[in-house]
């Protein structure tokens, strides 16, 4: 286990030619799977997507308007709908994030030139001179239209902080009521919808202890339980209730039992949302130019999260021993401090490198192995935004380190999740306040139709691993294939001009009877796919 092979990688082709010279020496890690005793199936929701009216997310990067001269679908930048297409994106969350609090969907439909303007909550946060005025030109058409386009499940945020139940309940009706039953579903129709739009995921309200509106957690319980109660059953709704902060520096259990607690003797939700940040915002570190011991801060700051799921989980059971309630992992991502915006107005967009994405891996693993407790996650947030997959302005699109990541695990959507044993001992790695632990080797595995799926993520900045995957309970391999994400710059990025630096790669597996052998080089992300008899 101790012979960690201390080989400095360098471009993918070098690390081919090495990996066959040191398969026939055996491996530094032998991790043993178990695909006969498969077990939750991973939900493909939990790769899901968000986007909110926030400086470039909504307006360029999704809406380029249906006169634009950038290839659109009806107004909807058509290659941001390939390339979403392609990674099977499941489920789009909208409008918000803090927007949603504040938004009313009224202002959203009907005819395009006459839907008014007005606030955007993040009008505040835009550099002076610059306007953030809502056009509301992207309304639950356009983004109904944006999710059938991409065959992804909308997941809408009901607006809480400055909303009552009965406009929640009128855009409930709106969207699902049956054509001809109430006039509210007459309306849709003559706005171009006959048929039912049948949204089943609703969140009530965002980030309610804060800019959704700054309650207690009892005092959103009790709003909470308002806004449910009359709730238009006319699609069997999947219901979200506002969770923690659980980037806070305690993980905000207090919200979680304050929440539970005043839930007792009431039914309790579908669903409870956590927010997750890695959050860098209060410290030096930056989005694009950083040193080794700020590599390692990013991954150590995002494994967190399993510790924060398991915490958040173990505080539910005590009111709710069955779990009917799941986990809404509903905003994810590494937020730097601003400094890395494509443009000033592009507010909370960043520079993406393939440290995010091997942050991404981890994370992934994490929800993977954690699949029994989750019903959904959303990276925060896909276009324009922090820790995005795509940067989109004008006719400039470019796909992010991150979207291959997406793209790679898609291959676990679904799939039934495959126990592992992972023997890799604990990196020693300088981080800002001096050493720390940080998992030598992320994984996480599934099986789906004998054909198994293996993500292996080594956040190691110098030393490649070679590891041996031995398939346990009788399974034989028949073939086996895998593809890389590395680069030999740790601060490797794709731009506008340069958009190929970061992509995938084939990558070299050695298959035998009952195991495969690779090497996982440093600073990358594997995924191997193996057909089992
Ligand atoms: O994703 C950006 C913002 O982060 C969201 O609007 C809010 O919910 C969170 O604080």
């Amino acid at each position: 286990m101790d012979r960690r092979t201390f080989l400095k990688a360098g471009a993918t082709a070098a690390i081919g030619a090495l990996a066959s010279s040191r398969l026939a020496f055996g491996a530094d890690a032998e991790l043993v799977l178990s695909p006969g005793e498969p077990g939750a199936v991973i939900n493909p929701q939990i790769y899901g997507h968000f986007i909110e009216h926030l400086g470039g997310v909504i307006y360029d990067g999704v809406w380029v308007g249906r006169n634009s001269s950038i290839p659109n679908v009806d107004g909807i930048r058509k290659q941001f709908v390939d390339d979403m297409k392609r990674i099977g994106a499941s489920n789009l969350r909208w409008p918000g994030g803090c927007f949603a609090d504040g938004y009313h969907w009224r202002d959203g439909i009907g005819k395009a030139s006459a839907r008014p303007r007005t606030y955007n909550f993040w009008q505040r946060r835009m550099p002076a001179g610059l306007d953030a005025t809502e056009t509301n030109q992207f309304g639950i058409h356009e983004f109904m239209r944006l999710c059938r386009l991409i065959g992804a499940e909308p997941y809408v945020a009901a607006n809480v902080g400055s909303g009552t139940p009965a406009e929640f309940h009128d855009w409930v009706s709106y969207c699902n009521a049956p054509a001809g039953t109430v006039s509210l579903a007459d309306e849709r129709a003559a706005n171009g919808e006959k048929q039912p739009f049948g949204i089943r995921y609703w969140g009530v309200g965002n980030e309610s202890w804060g800019c959704g509106g700054t309650m207690r957690p009892e005092e959103y319980a009790t709003q909470y339980r308002k806004y449910v109660t009359q709730f238009p059953n006319y699609t069997q709704p999947f219901l979200v209730a506002t969770g923690p902060r659980g980037h806070s520096a305690d993980g905000d259990i207090g919200w979680t039992t304050g929440f539970f607690e005043a839930m007792r003797g009431f039914t309790p939700p579908d669903g409870f949302s956590i927010h997750f940040y890695t959050d860098l915002r209060p410290t030096t570190v930056k989005a694009g130019d950083f040193r080794a011991n700020e590599w390692y801060e990013v991954l150590l700051r995002g494994v967190r999260l399993d510790k924060v799921i398991e915490d958040h989980w173990k505080e539910m059971e005590k009111f709710d021993a069955a779990h009917r309630t799941k986990l809404v992992i509903d905003e994810w991502g590494v937020w730097y401090a601003p400094g890395s915006e494509i443009t000033p107005a592009y507010i909370l967009s960043e520079t993406i490198t393939l440290r995010d994405a091997v942050h991404t891996g981890m994370t992934f693993d994490i929800f993977n192995r954690h699949a029994a407790k989750i019903e959904m996650a959303n990276v925060a947030q896909t276009v324009n935004c922090i820790h995005s997959l795509f940067l989109a302005q004008g006719a400039n699109f470019v796909l992010t380190p991150v979207y291959h990541v997406f793209d790679m695990y898609r291959a676990h959507m679904g799939a039934r999740q495959v126990p592992l044993n992972n023997p890799v001992p604990s990196l020693d790695v300088p981080v800002l306040s001096g050493q720390a632990k940080l998992p030598g080797l992320s994984a996480s595995a599934s099986i789906r139709d004998r054909r198994l799926a293996v993500t292996l993520t080594n956040p190691s900045l110098d030393a490649a691993l070679s590891v041996r995957l031995k398939l346990g309970d009788g399974a034989r391999a028949a073939e086996a294939r895998a593809t890389v994400l590395t680069h030999q710059d740790m601060r490797a990025t794709n731009t506008f001009a340069d958009p190929d630096q970061v992509k995938l790669a084939s990558h070299p597996v050695k298959v035998g009877a009952d195991a495969v052998e690779l090497i996982v080089p440093n600073q990358a992300i594997v995924l191997v796919e193996c057909e089992t008899s």
